[in-house]
């Protein structure tokens, strides 16, 4: 049986009682399968003793268009249904106003990781996640918190976070979890329309082509670039746009001025006002 707390206090007293280790997978809920696997990572990584925690909270201050909060999808009956089914045994689900205080003024901020990718597209976004990733890990005091890899920057600054900050949580990241035709699953996905959603595939197939020239042993950024940019862009529906593409160190995610260490090539996509994101390891 799933407990489902909704208030910060009720879900301290409730953790006085709760089997450890325990492992939470934050989310913002509209659950897919790329959630559930993070769900049964947390399972394995605990055991059939332990407690695998979910919290599911849309977080306003990480949002950096209202629009954006405002369309976030919130099935919130559904993700509990599929939460039972997966053996979660907490699910927190708190209220704005018993997260933030309306007058709160603190807030968690990195000053290097966040320069390219997301965080420059994005003002203030990962200030936001960073946040509220400690406020959870302060409030369920998880000894694992699983993270999907899709997110790579926000998985890089919660490694970054917990080992500055010397947070006591083991973080784990999952592999990104794709749809048959290679799309990343997002919660977003589900509002692109028919025909953009049918078409999104290109952003995956894009970066598989642009991977391919490592075959040739090609050191350029702008190489890999601009393979990525023509595929991304032909044919491509008039809605599509590129919000950034950018290829960046695996480790300190600054730009580089030659491919010899592991690289990520990411990038983010708008189909309308639906922004996507995407990411090969070179
Ligand atoms: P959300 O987008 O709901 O994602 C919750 C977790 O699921 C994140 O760790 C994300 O990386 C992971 N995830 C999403 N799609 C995935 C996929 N296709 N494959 C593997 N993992 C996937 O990320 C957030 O929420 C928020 O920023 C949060 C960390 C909860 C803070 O508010």
């Amino acid at each position: 049986m799933i407990t489902r707390s909704a208030d910060v206090n009720s879900v301290r007293k409730l953790l006085q009682k709760t089997a450890r280790p325990l492992a939470l997978v934050p989310t913002m809920g509209a659950l897919h399968e790329g959630h559930l696997q993070l769900l049964r990572a947390a399972r394995a990584k605990v055991g059939p003793q332990g407690t695998v925690a979910i919290s599911i909270f849309v977080n306003p201050i990480q949002f950096d268009k209202a629009s954006d909060l405002e369309n976030y999808p919130q099935p919130i009956e559904e993700d509990l249904a599929l939460c039972e089914a997966e053996g979660v045994d907490l699910a927190f689900t708190p209220e704005r106003e018993s997260l933030y205080q309306s007058d709160h003024s603190v807030i968690v901020q990195e000053s290097l990781l966040t320069r390219h990718l997301c965080g420059a597209s994005r003002t203030g976004h990962f200030d936001g996640v960073l946040t509220i990733v400690l406020k959870l890990f302060n409030i369920l005091q998880p000894d694992f918190a699983i993270f999907g890899q899709k997110d790579f920057q926000q998985l890089a600054l919660i490694h970054r976070m917990v080992r500055d900050l010397n947070l006591p949580v083991s973080v784990i990241g999952h592999p990104t979890v794709r749809a048959a035709d290679g799309l990343a699953l997002s919660s977003r996905n589900s509002r692109l329309q028919a025909h953009e959603r049918a078409d999104a595939a290109r952003i995956r197939r894009a970066l598989l082509a642009a991977r391919d020239l490592r075959t040739s042993g090609e050191q350029n950024p702008q190489i890999y670039l601009n393979a990525a940019r023509h595929h991304l862009l032909i044919d491509c529906p008039e809605s599509f746009s590129i919000d950034y593409l950018e290829l960046v160190d695996a480790e300190t995610l600054q730009l580089v001025p030659t491919v010899t260490k592991p690289s990520f090539l990411a990038t983010a996509c708008f189909y309308g006002g639906v922004r996507l994101i995407d990411h090969i390891a070179l």
